[in-house]
Protein backbone atom coordinates (compact mmCIF):
# COMPACT_ATOMS: atom_id res chain seq x y z
CA UNK A 1 0.00 0.00 0.00
CA UNK A 2 1.47 3.40 -0.66
CA UNK A 3 1.40 5.80 1.72
CA UNK A 4 0.27 9.46 1.78
CA UNK A 5 3.51 10.69 0.92
CA UNK A 6 3.64 8.45 -1.90
CA UNK A 7 0.61 9.15 -3.16
CA UNK A 8 1.44 13.02 -2.82
CA UNK A 9 4.69 12.50 -4.99
CA UNK A 10 2.64 10.49 -7.74
CA UNK A 11 0.01 13.45 -8.03
CA UNK A 12 2.48 15.75 -7.72
CA UNK A 13 4.60 14.46 -10.61
CA UNK A 14 1.41 13.79 -12.75
CA UNK A 15 0.29 17.39 -12.25
CA UNK A 16 3.98 18.41 -13.10
CA UNK A 17 3.95 16.57 -16.35
CA UNK A 18 0.19 17.73 -17.13
CA UNK A 19 -0.74 13.58 -17.03
CA UNK A 20 -3.51 14.47 -14.42
CA UNK A 21 -7.30 14.21 -15.76
CA UNK A 22 -9.32 17.08 -14.29
CA UNK A 23 -12.72 17.30 -14.14
CA UNK A 24 -14.82 20.46 -13.55
CA UNK A 25 -17.95 19.96 -12.27
CA UNK A 26 -20.07 22.87 -13.10
CA UNK A 27 -19.48 24.82 -16.51
CA UNK A 28 -20.94 28.19 -14.92
CA UNK A 29 -19.64 31.35 -14.84
CA UNK A 30 -16.81 29.99 -12.60
CA UNK A 31 -16.41 26.30 -14.13
CA UNK A 32 -15.53 27.31 -17.72
CA UNK A 33 -12.74 29.66 -16.90
CA UNK A 34 -11.19 27.12 -14.60
CA UNK A 35 -11.59 24.30 -17.43
CA UNK A 36 -10.12 26.73 -20.23
CA UNK A 37 -7.37 27.57 -18.16
CA UNK A 38 -6.89 24.18 -17.02
CA UNK A 39 -7.01 22.98 -20.92
CA UNK A 40 -4.72 25.64 -22.15
CA UNK A 41 -1.77 25.06 -19.73
CA UNK A 42 -1.95 21.12 -20.74
CA UNK A 43 -4.31 19.53 -18.81
CA UNK A 44 -6.70 16.95 -20.38
CA UNK A 45 -9.90 18.25 -19.26
CA UNK A 46 -13.61 17.15 -19.08
CA UNK A 47 -16.07 20.20 -17.88
CA UNK A 48 -18.80 18.04 -16.64
CA UNK A 49 -22.43 20.06 -16.03
CA UNK A 50 -26.01 18.69 -15.56
CA UNK A 51 -28.03 21.35 -17.78
CA UNK A 52 -28.12 19.70 -21.50
CA UNK A 53 -28.33 23.16 -23.06
CA UNK A 54 -25.50 24.63 -21.68
CA UNK A 55 -23.43 21.39 -22.16
CA UNK A 56 -25.08 20.95 -25.85
CA UNK A 57 -24.34 25.31 -26.52
CA UNK A 58 -19.94 24.57 -25.43
CA UNK A 59 -20.47 21.59 -27.70
CA UNK A 60 -21.42 24.02 -30.67
CA UNK A 61 -18.79 26.14 -29.70
CA UNK A 62 -21.10 28.58 -28.45
CA UNK A 63 -20.13 30.88 -24.89
CA UNK A 64 -22.75 32.31 -22.86
CA UNK A 65 -19.80 33.65 -20.42
CA UNK A 66 -18.98 37.26 -21.90
CA UNK A 67 -15.39 36.67 -20.18
CA UNK A 68 -14.70 33.79 -22.48
CA UNK A 69 -14.14 34.63 -26.02
CA UNK A 70 -15.51 32.21 -28.64
CA UNK A 71 -12.21 31.80 -29.99
CA UNK A 72 -11.02 30.53 -26.87
CA UNK A 73 -13.28 27.82 -26.68
CA UNK A 74 -12.68 26.30 -30.15
CA UNK A 75 -8.87 26.63 -29.49
CA UNK A 76 -9.34 24.74 -25.84
CA UNK A 77 -12.17 22.52 -27.92
CA UNK A 78 -9.61 22.07 -30.30
CA UNK A 79 -6.54 20.80 -27.67
CA UNK A 80 -8.98 18.38 -25.98
CA UNK A 81 -11.46 20.26 -23.70
CA UNK A 82 -14.37 17.98 -23.44
CA UNK A 83 -17.61 19.36 -22.36
CA UNK A 84 -20.07 16.74 -20.96
CA UNK A 85 -23.34 15.68 -19.28
CA UNK A 86 -22.75 12.07 -19.10
CA UNK A 87 -21.22 11.43 -15.90
CA UNK A 88 -19.21 8.21 -16.81
CA UNK A 89 -16.74 10.76 -18.27
CA UNK A 90 -15.93 11.62 -15.23
CA UNK A 91 -13.96 8.21 -14.47
CA UNK A 92 -10.40 7.88 -13.64
CA UNK A 93 -9.63 11.42 -12.78
CA UNK A 94 -7.16 12.86 -11.10
CA UNK A 95 -8.05 16.33 -9.80
CA UNK A 96 -11.95 17.35 -9.71
CA UNK A 97 -12.90 21.03 -9.43
CA UNK A 98 -16.69 21.52 -7.95
CA UNK A 99 -18.03 25.17 -8.94
CA UNK A 100 -21.59 24.19 -8.73
CA UNK A 101 -23.58 27.40 -7.82
CA UNK A 102 -24.51 28.43 -3.95
CA UNK A 103 -27.95 29.61 -3.69
CA UNK A 104 -29.88 30.88 -1.23
CA UNK A 105 -33.52 28.84 -0.35
CA UNK A 106 -36.03 30.97 2.13
CA UNK A 107 -32.71 32.60 3.14
CA UNK A 108 -30.81 29.54 4.13
CA UNK A 109 -28.15 27.96 2.18
CA UNK A 110 -29.22 25.59 -0.30
CA UNK A 111 -26.29 23.02 -0.37
CA UNK A 112 -27.93 20.64 -2.45
CA UNK A 113 -25.57 21.06 -5.35
CA UNK A 114 -22.90 20.58 -3.57
CA UNK A 115 -24.25 17.59 -2.24
CA UNK A 116 -25.14 15.75 -5.71
CA UNK A 117 -21.91 17.37 -7.12
CA UNK A 118 -19.89 14.93 -4.41
CA UNK A 119 -22.16 11.82 -4.93
CA UNK A 120 -21.10 12.03 -8.45
CA UNK A 121 -17.67 12.65 -7.90
CA UNK A 122 -17.73 9.15 -5.18
CA UNK A 123 -18.89 7.39 -7.81
CA UNK A 124 -15.08 7.37 -9.60
CA UNK A 125 -13.00 8.58 -6.31
CA UNK A 126 -10.03 6.69 -6.30
CA UNK A 127 -6.75 6.49 -4.13
CA UNK A 128 -4.68 9.19 -4.67
CA UNK A 129 -7.15 11.74 -6.17
CA UNK A 130 -8.31 15.18 -5.13
CA UNK A 131 -10.97 16.94 -4.94
CA UNK A 132 -11.21 20.86 -4.39
CA UNK A 133 -14.55 22.85 -4.05
CA UNK A 134 -14.51 26.61 -4.92
CA UNK A 135 -18.10 27.08 -4.44
CA UNK A 136 -19.08 29.85 -1.94
CA UNK A 137 -20.05 28.63 1.07
CA UNK A 138 -19.96 28.55 4.70
CA UNK A 139 -16.96 27.87 6.79
CA UNK A 140 -16.87 24.08 7.58
CA UNK A 141 -18.50 22.95 4.22
CA UNK A 142 -15.92 20.92 2.95
CA UNK A 143 -14.71 19.07 6.26
CA UNK A 144 -18.33 18.89 7.09
CA UNK A 145 -20.34 17.86 4.19
CA UNK A 146 -18.51 17.21 1.04
CA UNK A 147 -15.73 14.93 2.84
CA UNK A 148 -18.27 12.89 4.51
CA UNK A 149 -20.14 12.49 1.27
CA UNK A 150 -16.86 11.44 -0.53
CA UNK A 151 -15.81 9.31 2.33
CA UNK A 152 -18.92 6.95 1.80
CA UNK A 153 -17.29 4.65 -0.38
CA UNK A 154 -14.53 3.65 2.43
CA UNK A 155 -11.83 6.09 1.40
CA UNK A 156 -10.84 8.47 4.29
CA UNK A 157 -9.73 11.77 3.90
CA UNK A 158 -7.32 11.39 7.34
CA UNK A 159 -5.97 8.26 6.24
CA UNK A 160 -4.69 10.14 3.29
CA UNK A 161 -6.29 7.48 1.01
CA UNK A 162 -7.35 10.97 -1.32
CA UNK A 163 -6.95 14.35 -1.19
CA UNK A 164 -9.51 17.21 -0.21
CA UNK A 165 -8.75 21.26 -0.64
CA UNK A 166 -10.81 24.11 -0.35
CA UNK A 167 -10.11 27.59 -2.67
CA UNK A 168 -12.51 30.08 -3.07
CA UNK A 169 -13.20 31.67 -7.00
CA UNK A 170 -12.50 35.36 -7.25
CA UNK A 171 -13.45 35.82 -10.60
CA UNK A 172 -15.10 39.09 -10.98
CA UNK A 173 -16.84 38.62 -14.36
CA UNK A 174 -16.70 41.93 -16.50
CA UNK A 175 -13.07 42.67 -15.43
CA UNK A 176 -9.98 42.87 -18.19
CA UNK A 177 -7.68 43.66 -15.44
CA UNK A 178 -7.71 41.28 -12.98
CA UNK A 179 -8.66 37.67 -14.27
CA UNK A 180 -8.37 34.39 -13.19
CA UNK A 181 -4.83 34.08 -13.96
CA UNK A 182 -3.38 37.50 -12.72
CA UNK A 183 -5.30 37.44 -9.55
CA UNK A 184 -4.18 35.93 -6.56
CA UNK A 185 -5.65 32.38 -5.34
CA UNK A 186 -6.10 31.59 -2.15
CA UNK A 187 -5.89 27.86 -1.64
CA UNK A 188 -6.10 25.22 1.28
CA UNK A 189 -6.35 21.31 2.14
CA UNK A 190 -7.53 19.30 4.60
CA UNK A 191 -4.28 18.03 5.83
CA UNK A 192 -0.66 18.85 4.92
CA UNK A 193 -0.89 16.64 2.45
CA UNK A 194 -4.26 17.30 0.64
CA UNK A 195 -2.51 21.02 0.87
CA UNK A 196 0.56 20.42 -1.22
CA UNK A 197 -0.75 19.08 -4.24
CA UNK A 198 -3.74 21.82 -3.99
CA UNK A 199 -1.28 24.10 -4.12
CA UNK A 200 0.80 22.26 -7.06
CA UNK A 201 -2.16 22.01 -9.04
CA UNK A 202 -3.31 25.53 -8.62
CA UNK A 203 0.60 26.88 -9.03
CA UNK A 204 0.13 25.57 -12.62
CA UNK A 205 -2.74 27.41 -13.25
CA UNK A 206 -2.45 30.82 -11.75
CA UNK A 207 0.54 33.57 -11.22
CA UNK A 208 0.42 34.07 -7.52
CA UNK A 209 -1.14 31.44 -4.81
CA UNK A 210 -1.93 32.26 -0.97
CA UNK A 211 -1.91 29.19 0.96
CA UNK A 212 -3.88 29.15 3.89
CA UNK A 213 -4.08 27.09 7.28
CA UNK A 214 -7.34 25.17 6.65
CA UNK A 215 -10.56 24.48 4.59
CA UNK A 216 -12.37 26.86 6.85
CA UNK A 217 -10.13 29.33 6.93
CA UNK A 218 -10.19 30.04 3.15
CA UNK A 219 -14.04 29.75 2.93
CA UNK A 220 -14.00 32.55 5.08
CA UNK A 221 -11.38 34.68 3.08
CA UNK A 222 -14.01 34.41 0.37
CA UNK A 223 -16.91 35.65 3.06
CA UNK A 224 -15.09 38.14 4.45
CA UNK A 225 -14.06 39.84 0.67
CA UNK A 226 -17.97 39.85 0.09
CA UNK A 227 -19.43 40.50 3.07
CA UNK A 228 -16.53 43.85 3.53
CA UNK A 229 -17.83 45.03 -0.14
CA UNK A 230 -21.84 44.66 1.15
CA UNK A 231 -21.21 46.66 4.01
CA UNK A 232 -19.29 49.01 2.28
CA UNK A 233 -21.72 49.84 -0.19
CA UNK A 234 -24.42 49.68 2.04
CA UNK A 235 -22.32 52.90 3.85
CA UNK A 236 -22.22 54.96 0.92
CA UNK A 237 -25.76 53.80 -0.22
CA UNK A 238 -26.80 55.27 3.53
CA UNK A 239 -24.81 58.24 3.25
CA UNK A 240 -25.89 59.12 -0.20
CA UNK A 241 -29.74 59.36 1.45
CA UNK A 242 -28.69 61.48 4.28
CA UNK A 243 -26.40 63.64 2.00
CA UNK A 244 -28.80 64.30 -0.42
CA UNK A 245 -31.23 65.77 2.76
CA UNK A 246 -28.35 67.82 3.99
CA UNK A 247 -27.99 69.28 0.76
CA UNK A 248 -24.26 67.72 0.07
CA UNK A 249 -22.60 66.40 -3.11
CA UNK A 250 -22.10 62.57 -1.78
CA UNK A 251 -20.39 62.40 -5.29
CA UNK A 252 -17.66 65.09 -4.60
CA UNK A 253 -17.34 63.65 -0.95
CA UNK A 254 -16.07 59.98 -1.92
CA UNK A 255 -13.71 61.46 -4.71
CA UNK A 256 -12.30 63.50 -2.28
CA UNK A 257 -11.70 61.09 0.54
CA UNK A 258 -10.55 58.62 -1.95
CA UNK A 259 -7.28 60.50 -2.40
CA UNK A 260 -6.16 59.63 0.86
CA UNK A 261 -3.69 57.25 0.15
CA UNK A 262 -4.01 54.82 3.13
CA UNK A 263 -7.24 53.92 5.13
CA UNK A 264 -9.95 54.61 2.86
CA UNK A 265 -11.30 52.41 0.08
CA UNK A 266 -13.46 53.52 -2.60
CA UNK A 267 -17.26 52.77 -3.07
CA UNK A 268 -19.96 54.56 -4.79
CA UNK A 269 -23.69 54.57 -4.38
CA UNK A 270 -26.27 52.78 -6.42
CA UNK A 271 -29.47 51.30 -6.98
CA UNK A 272 -28.97 48.16 -4.91
CA UNK A 273 -26.64 45.17 -5.11
CA UNK A 274 -27.85 42.34 -7.42
CA UNK A 275 -25.72 39.15 -9.26
CA UNK A 276 -25.21 35.90 -7.33
CA UNK A 277 -22.51 37.29 -4.57
CA UNK A 278 -23.14 40.30 -2.33
CA UNK A 279 -27.06 39.40 -1.95
CA UNK A 280 -26.63 35.46 -1.01
CA UNK A 281 -22.90 35.10 0.36
CA UNK A 282 -23.05 37.57 3.83
CA UNK A 283 -26.13 35.65 3.87
CA UNK A 284 -24.16 32.30 4.35
CA UNK A 285 -22.23 33.71 7.15
CA UNK A 286 -24.58 35.02 9.28
CA UNK A 287 -27.15 31.99 9.09
CA UNK A 288 -23.66 30.16 10.47
CA UNK A 289 -23.04 32.79 12.97
CA UNK A 290 -26.71 32.23 14.07
CA UNK A 291 -26.88 28.51 13.81
CA UNK A 292 -23.34 27.63 15.41
CA UNK A 293 -23.04 30.68 18.05
CA UNK A 294 -26.28 31.73 18.40
CA UNK A 295 -25.68 35.25 17.28
CA UNK A 296 -26.63 37.67 14.85
CA UNK A 297 -24.62 39.18 12.42
CA UNK A 298 -25.87 42.81 12.93
CA UNK A 299 -23.30 44.17 10.47
CA UNK A 300 -24.61 42.11 7.62
CA UNK A 301 -28.17 42.18 8.25
CA UNK A 302 -27.96 45.84 8.54
CA UNK A 303 -25.83 46.31 5.66
CA UNK A 304 -29.10 43.54 3.99
CA UNK A 305 -31.69 45.94 5.26
CA UNK A 306 -29.98 49.35 3.20
CA UNK A 307 -29.20 47.88 -0.01
CA UNK A 308 -32.66 45.85 -0.31
CA UNK A 309 -34.39 49.37 0.50
CA UNK A 310 -32.36 50.87 -2.15
CA UNK A 311 -34.74 50.20 -5.36
CA UNK A 312 -37.54 51.64 -3.74
CA UNK A 313 -35.71 54.62 -2.66
CA UNK A 314 -35.05 54.67 -6.56
CA UNK A 315 -38.62 54.86 -7.13
CA UNK A 316 -39.25 57.14 -4.87
CA UNK A 317 -36.70 59.53 -6.49
CA UNK A 318 -38.18 59.32 -9.77
CA UNK A 319 -41.97 59.31 -8.34
CA UNK A 320 -40.20 62.82 -6.75
CA UNK A 321 -38.65 64.07 -9.89
CA UNK A 322 -41.96 62.93 -12.22
CA UNK A 323 -43.51 65.24 -9.20
CA UNK A 324 -41.97 68.09 -9.88
CA UNK A 325 -42.54 68.25 -13.64
CA UNK A 326 -46.45 68.05 -12.61
CA UNK A 327 -46.45 64.38 -13.74
CA UNK A 328 -46.98 61.10 -12.05
CA UNK A 329 -45.62 57.45 -12.12
CA UNK A 330 -48.54 56.33 -13.36
CA UNK A 331 -48.86 56.72 -17.22
CA UNK A 332 -45.09 58.46 -17.62
CA UNK A 333 -42.34 56.68 -19.97
CA UNK A 334 -39.60 56.10 -18.52
CA UNK A 335 -36.65 54.07 -19.74
CA UNK A 336 -34.71 52.02 -17.57
CA UNK A 337 -30.79 51.71 -19.21
CA UNK A 338 -28.82 49.05 -17.95
CA UNK A 339 -30.22 45.57 -16.64
CA UNK A 340 -27.48 43.74 -15.38
CA UNK A 341 -26.37 43.72 -11.93
CA UNK A 342 -23.37 45.91 -12.71
CA UNK A 343 -21.20 47.61 -15.81
CA UNK A 344 -19.16 44.79 -18.11
CA UNK A 345 -21.45 41.79 -17.59
CA UNK A 346 -24.74 40.26 -19.14
CA UNK A 347 -25.53 38.90 -15.78
CA UNK A 348 -28.87 40.05 -14.55
CA UNK A 349 -29.50 37.68 -12.37
CA UNK A 350 -30.87 39.70 -9.17
CA UNK A 351 -30.31 42.74 -10.53
CA UNK A 352 -31.85 46.13 -9.04
CA UNK A 353 -33.25 47.34 -12.22
CA UNK A 354 -35.73 44.48 -12.04
CA UNK A 355 -37.53 45.84 -8.80
CA UNK A 356 -37.10 49.39 -9.66
CA UNK A 357 -39.00 47.79 -13.44
CA UNK A 358 -41.30 45.90 -11.58
CA UNK A 359 -42.51 48.64 -9.24
CA UNK A 360 -42.68 51.05 -11.90
CA UNK A 361 -44.63 49.07 -13.66
CA UNK A 362 -47.14 48.30 -10.79
CA UNK A 363 -47.35 51.93 -10.30
CA UNK A 364 -48.57 52.20 -13.87
CA UNK A 365 -45.85 53.71 -15.64
CA UNK A 366 -44.76 52.55 -19.41
CA UNK A 367 -41.59 50.31 -18.38
CA UNK A 368 -38.86 50.50 -21.10
CA UNK A 369 -35.67 49.34 -20.90
CA UNK A 370 -31.82 48.81 -22.96
CA UNK A 371 -28.79 46.76 -21.55
CA UNK A 372 -26.17 46.45 -24.92
CA UNK A 373 -25.08 43.06 -23.09
CA UNK A 374 -27.66 41.22 -21.85
CA UNK A 375 -28.93 39.12 -24.37
CA UNK A 376 -32.27 40.08 -25.87
CA UNK A 377 -34.24 37.16 -25.11
CA UNK A 378 -32.90 36.45 -21.33
CA UNK A 379 -35.91 35.81 -19.42
CA UNK A 380 -35.22 38.61 -17.42
CA UNK A 381 -38.70 38.10 -15.09
CA UNK A 382 -40.73 41.10 -14.73
CA UNK A 383 -41.95 41.89 -18.62
CA UNK A 384 -40.01 44.97 -19.81
CA UNK A 385 -40.21 46.05 -23.61
CA UNK A 386 -36.59 45.98 -24.05
CA UNK A 387 -36.04 48.77 -26.83
CA UNK A 388 -32.73 50.52 -28.41
CA UNK A 389 -31.14 53.49 -26.80
CA UNK A 390 -31.85 55.44 -30.12
CA UNK A 391 -32.30 58.94 -29.96
CA UNK A 392 -36.05 58.69 -30.28
CA UNK A 393 -36.22 56.60 -27.34
CA UNK A 394 -34.08 58.55 -25.72
CA UNK A 395 -36.50 61.53 -26.33
CA UNK A 396 -39.67 59.40 -26.13
CA UNK A 397 -39.18 59.25 -22.47
CA UNK A 398 -40.57 61.52 -19.52
CA UNK A 399 -37.80 59.91 -17.68
CA UNK A 400 -34.61 58.34 -18.13
CA UNK A 401 -33.20 56.43 -15.30
CA UNK A 402 -29.38 55.44 -15.63
CA UNK A 403 -29.23 52.20 -13.49
CA UNK A 404 -25.69 50.37 -15.28
CA UNK A 405 -22.68 52.51 -16.23
CA UNK A 406 -21.69 49.92 -18.71
CA UNK A 407 -19.22 51.37 -21.33
CA UNK A 408 -20.92 50.77 -24.11
CA UNK A 409 -23.84 53.40 -23.29
CA UNK A 410 -23.75 56.22 -25.53
CA UNK A 411 -23.78 58.52 -22.99
CA UNK A 412 -23.77 62.21 -24.90
CA UNK A 413 -26.54 60.84 -26.50
CA UNK A 414 -28.17 60.47 -23.30
CA UNK A 415 -27.20 63.80 -22.04
CA UNK A 416 -28.20 65.60 -25.41
CA UNK A 417 -31.54 63.84 -26.37
CA UNK A 418 -32.89 62.59 -22.65
CA UNK A 419 -35.43 65.43 -21.38
CA UNK A 420 -34.77 64.53 -17.70
CA UNK A 421 -32.66 61.66 -16.24
CA UNK A 422 -31.46 60.11 -12.39
CA UNK A 423 -28.11 58.96 -12.84
CA UNK A 424 -28.19 56.65 -9.65
CA UNK A 425 -24.13 55.56 -10.73
CA UNK A 426 -22.80 59.31 -10.64
CA UNK A 427 -21.22 58.77 -14.95
CA UNK A 428 -23.11 61.67 -16.02
CA UNK A 429 -21.54 64.16 -13.61
CA UNK A 430 -20.26 67.38 -14.98
CA UNK A 431 -21.62 66.47 -18.70
CA UNK A 432 -24.41 68.70 -18.09
CA UNK A 433 -27.06 66.94 -18.10
CA UNK A 434 -30.64 67.86 -17.05
CA UNK A 435 -31.09 65.58 -14.33
CA UNK A 436 -30.31 64.52 -10.71
CA UNK A 437 -27.94 61.46 -9.44
CA UNK A 438 -28.72 59.90 -7.07
N1 LIG B 1 -20.07 34.15 -10.96
C1 LIG B 1 -19.21 34.77 -10.18
O1 LIG B 1 -18.82 35.89 -10.46
C2 LIG B 1 -18.67 34.11 -8.95
C3 LIG B 1 -17.51 34.65 -8.37
C4 LIG B 1 -16.97 34.04 -7.26
C5 LIG B 1 -17.59 32.92 -6.74
N2 LIG B 1 -18.74 32.42 -7.29
C6 LIG B 1 -19.31 31.22 -6.70
O2 LIG B 1 -19.01 30.11 -7.53
C7 LIG B 1 -20.09 29.20 -7.55
C8 LIG B 1 -20.60 28.97 -8.95
O3 LIG B 1 -21.10 30.21 -9.45
P1 LIG B 1 -21.47 30.42 -10.97
O4 LIG B 1 -21.77 31.86 -11.13
O5 LIG B 1 -20.44 29.78 -11.84
O6 LIG B 1 -22.83 29.56 -11.06
P2 LIG B 1 -23.59 29.09 -12.37
O7 LIG B 1 -25.01 28.89 -11.96
O8 LIG B 1 -23.26 29.97 -13.53
O9 LIG B 1 -22.93 27.68 -12.70
C9 LIG B 1 -23.11 26.53 -11.94
C10 LIG B 1 -23.24 25.38 -12.91
O10 LIG B 1 -23.22 24.17 -12.17
C11 LIG B 1 -24.12 23.26 -12.79
N3 LIG B 1 -24.46 22.22 -11.84
C12 LIG B 1 -25.29 22.26 -10.76
N4 LIG B 1 -25.30 21.09 -10.12
C13 LIG B 1 -24.44 20.26 -10.79
C14 LIG B 1 -24.02 18.93 -10.60
N5 LIG B 1 -24.46 18.19 -9.58
N6 LIG B 1 -23.16 18.41 -11.49
C15 LIG B 1 -22.70 19.14 -12.53
N7 LIG B 1 -23.05 20.42 -12.75
C16 LIG B 1 -23.92 20.97 -11.89
C17 LIG B 1 -25.27 24.13 -13.22
O11 LIG B 1 -26.04 23.50 -14.24
C18 LIG B 1 -24.55 25.38 -13.71
O12 LIG B 1 -24.26 25.34 -15.09
C19 LIG B 1 -21.12 29.76 -6.57
O13 LIG B 1 -20.90 29.23 -5.30
C20 LIG B 1 -20.81 31.24 -6.57
O14 LIG B 1 -21.22 31.87 -5.38
C21 LIG B 1 -19.27 32.99 -8.40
Amino acid sequence: MPDPVNRVADLVAKIDERRAKVVVVGQGYVGLPVALRATEVGFPVVGYDVDPARVDALAAGRSYVEDVPEARLAAAKAAGYLPTHDPNDLREFDVAVITVQTPLRENIPDLSFIESAAGVLAAWLRPGALVVLESTTYPGTTDELLRPILEAGGLRAAAGDFFLGYSPERIDPGNAEWTFVNTAKVVSGYDAHSREVVEAFYGALVDKIVPVGSTGEAELVKLLENTFRHVNIALVNELAMFARDLGVDIWSAIDAAATKPYGYMRFTPGPGVGGHCLPVDPAYLAWRVERRIGQRFRFVELANDVNRGMPEYVVARIAAMLNEERRSVNGSRILLLGLAYKAGTSDWRGAPSMIIAERLRELGAEVRAHDPLVPADAPLGPPVTRVPCSEEELAAADLVVLCVDHAELPYDDIVDHARLVLDTRGRLRGMGFRGETL
